[in-house]
């Protein structure tokens, strides 16, 4: 922790998804799938995706306009918006600068993207962390918004069974208290194994040049090695970041991983010897919503009340880069 640094506190959260729900039923008049298959295999049952013109922009929106009001700051007190985002509608402008117009925020102040596919949300916190611990920034919104169902082949099922669209918000201010609610914090990467998953851009090189190799714009996931890389290397490194913070697993309440298949959900719970009541799990509802996913999780298990304020939870993710990280936070009462 960098001496006489400003604490961070999260001062609201909140979420939105889209009204259409996809079940696994659906799914099978696209193509030769089941629901016992997905069901199995992933935990999910079904998805919510946007239609019409609705897109990440909306769903970030509506969720960031939850997170400010549960953060009872004035919106026009914001001076910085992050979005993180892997599945946004457009590269620019970016869903930072568009929310910035559609809160209708009158002063000029910085808004920027970032991509860090499912762990968005957890680098967004770490940069705002930093930002907010030199006194550069005071009051800042974190939005974690992904439209997937748009740029999935709706012909591979494989990959197109897992996905959701959904939205998470986060507002995070200097803490006036001198309590910092980012106990710890830790991301990574491995761009060694950056392949795994794909979303090349279209395009193509000036024609009075050697053309490049033309690549179909979808998501592309070699499934079983993303498996693979996320049982081995998520549930090790959570234990670790618990250790390194001074703590054990049983000082934290909860844990609100990344909703990604069942299975790898389990396999962190088990790791950390935490109870079924204590491991925020939403995944049969919603799927995979790669940067929302986290808090989409949290803010949604506090209105359920499944997960009480005045808690500490560890939030973790992973997803395409590869990248992965964690953070053990303080949930104050009043933030959802
Ligand atoms: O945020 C990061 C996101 N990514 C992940 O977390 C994904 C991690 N990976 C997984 O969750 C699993 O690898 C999947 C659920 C995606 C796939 O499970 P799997 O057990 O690795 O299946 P597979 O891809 O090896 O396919 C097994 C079989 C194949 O048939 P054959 O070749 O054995 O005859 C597939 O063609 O299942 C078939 N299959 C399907 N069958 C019915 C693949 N997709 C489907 C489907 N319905 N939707």
């Amino acid at each position: 922790m960098i001496q006489g640094a400003i604490p961070l506190k999260i001062a609201g959260v909140g979420y939105s998804v889209p009204e259409t729900v996809i079940t696994n039923d659906d799914l099978t008049k696209l193509y030769d799938t089941s629901d016992e298959w997905i069901y199995s295999r992933t935990g999910i049952k079904e998805r919510r995706m946007v239609s019409g013109n609705q897109d990440a922009v909306d769903l970030g929106y509506e969720a960031a306009k939850k997170a400010i009001a549960n953060s009872g700051i004035d919106v026009q007190d914001i001076d910085l918006i992050i979005a993180a985002s892997s599945a946004p509608p457009r590269l620019y402008p970016t869903i930072g600068c568009l929310m910035q117009a559609k809160l209708g925020i009158k002063r000029q102040i910085p808004a920027f993207d970032i991509t860090a596919a499912c762990t968005g949300l957890i680098y967004a916190l770490s940069i705002a962390k930093a930002y907010i611990a030199c006194g550069l920034y005071k009051n800042i919104l974190l939005v974690a918004t992904d439209n997937n169902s748009r740029l999935l082949d709706w012909k591979d099922r494989s990959i197109s069974i897992l996905f959701g669209d959904a939205a998470g918000a986060m507002v995070v201010t200097a803490s006036d208290d001198g309590v910092d609610d980012v106990i710890a914090l830790d991301i990574r990467s491995d761009g060694y194994i950056g392949d795994m998953i794909e979303y090349p851009l279209p395009g193509q090189n000036c024609p009075l040049v050697k053309p490049c190799d033309e690549r179909e714009s979808k998501i592309t996931m070699n499934g079983k090695e993303v498996y693979k890389f996320a049982a081995r290397t998520v549930p090790q490194f959570v234990s670790e970041m618990v250790e390194k913070a001074g703590l054990k697993a049983e000082d934290i309440d909860y844990l609100v991983p990344h909703q990604a298949n069942l299975r790898i959900i389990q396999a962190i719970q088990e790791r950390l010897g935490y109870t079924d009541e204590q491991v925020v799990v939403n995944i049969e509802k919603y799927g995979n919503t790669s940067a929302a996913s986290i808090p989409l999780a949290l803010a949604e298990s506090v209105e359920q009340g499944k997960l009480k304020l005045g808690s500490t939870a560890i939030l973790c993710g992973f997803g395409a880069g590869m990248t992965y990280g964690g953070a053990i936070v303080r949930l104050r009462k009043g933030i959802c």
